[in-house]
């Protein structure tokens, strides 16, 4: 099947089918916020604003990397351009992998920096095809197509495995990355996409130079979900479902690696989680599914009001934790809360 029938597929189903998790949580409900009652602050001066990868937001967020390669992608990452122009925020373009195939959807691509242009925007490829490149020629290309401030590479063992179609070989990925990390102009962050890094591979990849690492870990998406609504293997995607680390898990556990720069995604959901994850050793979170469902049914301007909300959220929790700044969110402003036991 073509990467761009595949990544048309993939759209269609998370539109009609539900797709998260459903037992496995983020794990960010155990963790609560210390109510500050004296904040020394004036909710009015306080700013969510933060820089990331030499650029301003006005709040740490990013639209995860989810489409591209196909004609509905060029409308939807349009849009998505469009929203992330508006709000500041950061966008990440889905696996630029058909411009390996074709020339035929790199418009789907270059659409998002000519509809952002002073916007924070990566690139994205992922493991097993930066593993059979002969040379990294066509990285850079997809970097300079969308003019992106950094390049991500996802780590999607689960999801390859899953798919008829997939790559099932993941030898000699660690060594390109690390080569990738001494080519590229731009800065290099690997990802998964919902099933969280561990801590000796986080430790595997600060050794390779990579510059942030985006958790994706359990709780939101589950790409086995989405693959048991494809074609054969119905049985198996089922059985790893809910296979991964909780979001929270992961930051928690690798938060403290020396060196190492975070971003929380799988499953953000709300302006307090991303304070949670920040307060968990995050610079910034992503968050994808709910934003491709909000843009589908609401369209730009619904897609914008939600990121507000999140924004308005956020600086809340500033004010009510006694952080005059985004860098005061630490850990010591959360609580454990005990686990509520299910009836
Ligand atoms: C429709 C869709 C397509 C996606 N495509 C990509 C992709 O091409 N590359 C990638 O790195 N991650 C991809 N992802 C994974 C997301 O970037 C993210 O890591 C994951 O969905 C967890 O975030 P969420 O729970 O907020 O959806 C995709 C997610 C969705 C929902």
């Amino acid at each position: 099947m073509s990467v761009s029938k595949r990544k048309a597929e993939h759209i269609q189903i998370v539109k009609n089918e539900a797709v998260e998790f459903e037992r496995k949580s983020t794990g960010f409900e155990y963790y609560d916020f210390i109510h500050c009652a004296l904040p020394e602050a004036h909710y009015d001066r306080i700013t969510p604003a933060v820089t990331f990868l030499g650029k301003s937001l006005s709040f740490p967020l990013l639209i995860s990397p989810m489409t591209g390669g196909f004609h509905e992608g060029e409308i939807i990452n349009r849009q998505l351009a469009q929203v992330c122009h508006h709000e500041e925020v950061a966008l990440g373009v889905g696996s630029q992998r058909q411009i390996l195939e074709d020339n035929r959807y790199v418009e789907s691509y270059r659409v998002v920096r000519k509809s952002a242009p002073k916007a924070v925007i990566i690139g994205n490829i992922g493991a097993a095809q930066i593993a059979t490149m002969k040379n990294l020629d066509p990285v850079k290309r997809m970097v300079e197509i969308i003019e992106a401030d950094a390049m991500a590479i996802h780590l999607n063992p689960l999801q390859e495995i899953l798919q008829p179609d997939g790559d099932r070989d993941f030898r000699g990925v660690r060594k390109r990355i690390e080569q990738i990390v001494g080519e590229l102009s731009v800065p290099v962050i690997v990802k998964e996409v919902g099933c969280g890094i561990s801590a000796s591979v986080a430790l595997q990849l600060v050794e390779a130079g990579v510059s942030f690492i985006d958790v994706a870990g359990a709780g939101g998406t589950s790409w086995a979900a989405i693959e048991a609504h494809r074609e054969k293997r119905i049985d198996l995607s089922e059985r790893f479902r809910e296979w991964g680390i909780p979001t929270a898990q992961s930051l928690e556990r690798i938060s403290r690696i020396k060196g190492i720069r975070l971003i929380a995604s799988g499953g953000i959901r709300d302006g307090q989680t991303i304070a949670k994850a920040l307060a968990l050793g995050a610079e910034i979170c992503g968050a994808a599914y709910p934003f491709l469902k909000k843009l589908l049914e609401e369209g730009v301007e619904g897609l914008c009001s939600t990121i507000s909300l999140w924004r308005e959220e956020f600086k809340m929790v500033l004010f009510l934790t006694g952080c005059q700044k985004v860098s005061d969110l630490t850990r010591d402003k959360l609580m454990l809360i005990p686990a509520v036991s299910p009836e």
